[in-house]
């Protein structure tokens, strides 16, 4: 049987980070863990749509123990203050799910291009600074946002920056390929050394959400004609982050999205792993590379 919000276990004494809570499936995912009493730290870069987002969950769910966090994910020093203050309030479920797609080429305050830093980089840094505190936490949980963009993402670990020649949506792939290859790798390295953690992946197959205006006219007057016929609303795309979030009995390095054809949409569940993100050595090599571009140690002989 498919896995529904019914099958979310009840959340009173788990606190879950969110990242890019303000919009899309990380609403809607903390909308639905706040729902069964988790305490849901909401992370975004805009206070206003902060405060709406608050008010949208309170006005339908009084009680429900919900803050909003700010963090710029273009800057690594507000990921790292966002990590001490999460970490302070016992967080034991990470949500990386913030995430920009086809934006022209620009550059992270630390000089990464924009996708790798935004999407990818910065949930590197923000995990590796929670990882104590996670590690303290009873069954912490770790999910990462992917993307069918995947399949054709490649690591180009001679040019990650994308400086020798810039493809918007390459640079997208590249940057989900490099989610679902640290959730894996993530996995190993817990199991290696023993930090406890569950990591697992998710992706919303097509879900309507602001991500395509986040790039180009072009990319968003495309999405906008194919997606009444392809794309699920974004309470459905959160469904695959909800199950990987929370599910007890979770297998470890899983990644789950929709299982509806070319997993575009319908009810969740397992989804197609790539050869490439599955192999453990450059996986293993993109942690090392990114440990040394973000100068961030992670964890105790990782
Ligand atoms: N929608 C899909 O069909 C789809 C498909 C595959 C994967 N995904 C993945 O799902 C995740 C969520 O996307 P979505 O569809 O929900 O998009 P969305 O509606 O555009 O929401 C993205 C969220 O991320 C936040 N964000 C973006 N850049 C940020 C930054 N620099 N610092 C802090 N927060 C930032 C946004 O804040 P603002 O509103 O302030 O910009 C917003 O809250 C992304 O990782 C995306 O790659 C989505």
């Amino acid at each position: 049987m498919a896995w529904t919000l019914a099958d979310i276990p009840d959340l009173h004494d788990r606190t879950a980070l969110v990242t890019g809570a303000t919009d899309g499936l990380g609403l809607e995912t903390s909308r639905e863990l706040a729902r069964r009493g988790a305490k849901v730290l909401m992370a975004g870069r805009n206070p206003t749509k902060g405060d709406a987002a608050l008010k949208r969950i309170r006005d339908e769910q009084p009680t429900a123990d919900v803050t909003f966090e700010p963090v710029e994910l273009q800057d690594l020093a507000t990921v790292r203050s966002l990590a001490q203050r999460a970490g302070a309030q016992d967080v034991d479920i990470l949500v990386n799910n913030a995430g920009v797609m086809g934006v022209p080429q620009g550059q992270t305050g630390q000089g990464f291009e924009t996708q790798l830093g935004v999407n990818y980089l910065s949930h590197f840094v923000l995990t590796g600074s929670l990882l104590e505190a996670l590690r303290s936490r009873p069954n912490p949980r770790v999910v990462m946002l992917s993307s069918l963009a995947h399949l054709t993402g490649k690591i180009d670990f001679d040019d990650l920056q994308s400086k020798q020649g810039y493809k918007p949506f390459a640079a997208y792939a590249q940057s989900k390929l490099a989610m679902l290859m640290f959730a894996q790798e993530l996995q190993r390295r817990t199991d290696r050394h023993g930090w406890g953690l569950v990591s697992a992946a998710a992706h919303p197959g097509f879900a309507t959400t602001n991500l395509m205006s986040s790039g180009s006219k072009t990319m968003a007057r495309l999405g906008g004609a194919v997606a009444p016929f392809f794309s699920h609303s974004a309470a459905a795309g959160a469904l695959p982050s909800l199950l990987a979030a929370t599910r007890p009995d979770l297998p470890h390095a899983s990644y789950w999205g929709p299982t509806g054809a070319f997993e575009v949409k319908g009810p969740p569940g397992p989804a197609k792993i790539s050869r490439r993100a599955a192999d453990p050595a450059p996986a293993a090599r993109l942690w090392d590379v990114s440990q040394q571009l973000t100068d961030h140690p992670f964890g105790e002989g990782a």
